[in-house]
């Protein structure tokens, strides 16, 4: 409800934006380092530290890149960090058994930023896409994706994570059931107090291409992922899947993509008012770098502006590849 303004000139609006301190005194909405979570890849495959094409100026990092990132990111004051693996081809089978070996490369990551950086939380990715031969986030047989067979795998995967030292679990694959099979397997094997940030509302988005080429599953990729992420043609649906989330255990909830899905961070802010995030995901990445490289838009400012829209939508938070340029630039 808008209350009734006073007329013109009673009221002139314009009074409260004539400086920098009337402005900074009214302002709703604030950035900080400490809204930012930063997603980083990893792989122990040739290839590290390559810019990624469709990514400028992200590259995969290898073991000791990770340790070094998390540490830049304590330095920088950035939270928390989320980690995605580009997997050996060779070790990607139909079964994902690579994805819950507790001595996989992701899990010796988590074990060594931990060892060096604990004070940083690091978000993991419980998905069995960077494992799966055929690059789906579910098993697959005879060209369906069985939702309660891989829900069993996100879990074994899930508590390898634990075990590492992981802070926060990212259920990334929208299969039915995944966040309760995980809450109750994880407190069963003491992982008390382990968080999830469910990617509640996921969409099956076109804006994810360059993140596919990041972890090398583009090619591996049949078909598309419509039976699982959401129709971006549906809102309803969003809070129906958050609401049942956060009732199976979930911490907190993802809205993913970013920009083009702000509509349904405020409603799910509104909703429920849980700890809600966004990922501005690699095509939006791509699509301000693209025009910020090509000197169409200046770069700095709509990065800014950018992440300050998810605050505004209600998010208490934002995935982003800008993290840690947003942190020097936040930082002065
Ligand atoms: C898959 C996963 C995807 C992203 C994060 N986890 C892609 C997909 O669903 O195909 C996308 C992130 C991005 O585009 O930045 N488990």
């Amino acid at each position: 409800m808008i209350p009734i303004q006073p007329p013109f000139p009673v009221s002139r609006p314009r009074r409260m934006r004539g400086s920098a301190a009337l402005r900074d005194l009214a302002q709703e909405h604030r950035l900080s380092v400490k809204d930012l979570i930063w997603p980083i890849f990893i792989t122990d495959v040739p290839g590290a530290d390559v810019e990624i094409a469709s990514m400028p100026g992200v590259v995969r990092r290898t073991l000791d890149g990770a340790v070094r990132a998390a540490e830049e990111a304590a330095e920088l004051g950035i939270p928390a960090i989320c980690l995605f693996p580009f997997t050996d081809p060779a070790l990607k089978t139909d079964l994902c058994e690579e994805a819950w070996n507790p001595d996989n490369f992701y899990n010796r990551v988590i074990r060594a930023i931990k060892a060096r950086v604990p004070e940083v939380a690091i978000m993991t990715d419980v998905a069995l896409d960077p494992y799966n031969a055929n690059g789906h986030d579910g098993l697959v047989r005879d060209g369906i994706i069985l939702n309660d067979e891989t829900v069993e795998a996100l879990v074994k995967m899930s508590l390898a994570q634990a075990e590492a030292g992981a802070d926060i679990l990212g259920p990334s694959d929208m299969m039915d059931g995944r966040i309760g099979a995980i809450r109750s397997a994880t407190e069963a094997a003491g992982f008390k107090d382990i968080t999830i940030m469910s990617y509640a509302a996921k969409y099956a988005s076109a804006f994810y291409g360059p993140f596919r080429d990041a972890v090398g599953a583009s090619g591996a990729l049949k078909g598309d992922k419509k039976t699982y992420q959401m129709n971006p043609g549906n809102s309803d649906e969003a809070i129906r899947l958050v609401a049942r989330d956060l009732a199976e255990g979930a911490d907190m909830v993802m809205v993913k993509p970013g920009m083009p899905y702000l509509d349904i961070c405020r409603r799910v802010k509104d909703a429920f008012g849980a700890p809600t995030f966004a990922y501005q995901v690699s095509g939006e990445y791509a699509m301000l770098m693209a025009a910020a490289n090509n000197g169409w838009v200046k770069g700095e400012a709509v990065m800014l502006e950018s992440l300050m829209a998810f605050r505004r939508a209600g998010c208490d938070g934002v995935l982003t590849y800008f993290a840690p340029e947003t942190a020097r630039v936040l930082r002065g």
